[in-house]
């Protein structure tokens, strides 16, 4: 019965993928364009989907709030630590990096939906925490004045339009031998599971505006000195990668 249900779940968001690739729009004013209208196409689908995410996203926070936790710690961040986040979402790990960076640290965390960032802010204002700030920007073109100490990804780096290139900004980004940890979801890696990807694809590419053409772990593994994945649940599909810079 249960299968019956997700199968007809899983059409359904099949059908609506398509209807919202035909409302995607052009890019957004100000948007560097390093790939052309398939990155553009993609970032604005993102706005779109991220925006409508937004009013429900906190009820469902706390669900992967171990392995978000779990990534943290792999930061071994410091008091003072200045730390940058890629697609902060509405700030669901700001509590738990601000603990270990403490008040003299930084978190400068960037979002591509304007209502995603608004929600972020309200949670920092909420909280009044001071050194701690969202920007509304494309991670994948984004710069900084000055580089980072470490950068965590938690389900967000999967979702950008151009996997690769965002690995590679992240990496000019942060001081030599500093740590960047990222969480995300792929399709099942093996076993006859596999069989249920096909639709695992629809459904993300629907939800989250998963980005199909581009591989998470391929592009660390390229543009990072090491990478490691050191933890994997839910068939493998959720997986947990340590990147370091080296020297
Ligand atoms: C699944 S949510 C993850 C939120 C949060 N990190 C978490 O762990 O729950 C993905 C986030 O990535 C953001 N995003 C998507 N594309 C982006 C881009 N090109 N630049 C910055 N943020 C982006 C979305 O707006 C969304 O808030």
């Amino acid at each position: 019965m249960f299968r019956e249900e997700l199968l007809v779940c899983l059409a359904a968001t099949t059908r609506m993928a398509t209807d919202n690739r035909d409302r995607a729009h052009g890019p957004a004013n100000g948007t560097r364009d390093p790939d052309g209208d398939r990155y553009d196409a993609h970032l604005e689908r993102s706005r779109i989907v991220w925006d409508r995410w937004s009013d429900y996203y906190t009820m469902s926070e706390n669900d992967l709030e171990p392995m978000r936790e779990a990534a943290i710690d792999r930061l071994d961040l410091e008091p003072g630590d200045r730390v940058l986040e890629i697609g902060c979402g509405p700030g669901v790990n700001f509590d738990r990096v601000r603990s270990e960076i403490g008040e003299h640290g930084e978190l400068i965390a960037v979002d591509y939906s304007p209502d995603m960032v608004a929600k972020a802010r309200e949670r920092i204002e909420h909280h009044g925490w001071e050194n701690v700030d969202v920007r509304r920007a494309d991670a994948t073109t984004v710069e900084f004045d000055e580089p980072f100490d470490a950068a965590i990804a938690t389900l967000s780096l999967s979702v950008m339009p151009n996997i690769h290139r965002t690995a590679t900004t992240v990496h000019r980004s942060l001081v030599a031998d500093a740590t960047f940890v990222v969480v995300d979801i792929r399709p099942i890696p093996d076993g006859p599971g596999r069989v249920l990807n096909p639709l695992l694809w629809r459904f993300l590419r629907w939800y989250a505006n998963w980005n199909p053409d581009d591989d998470v772990v391929d592009a660390l593994a390229t543009v990072f000195d090491t990478h490691e994945i050191v933890d994997t649940s839910l068939a493998g599909t959720l997986y947990t990668v340590v990147c370091e810079k080296g020297d």
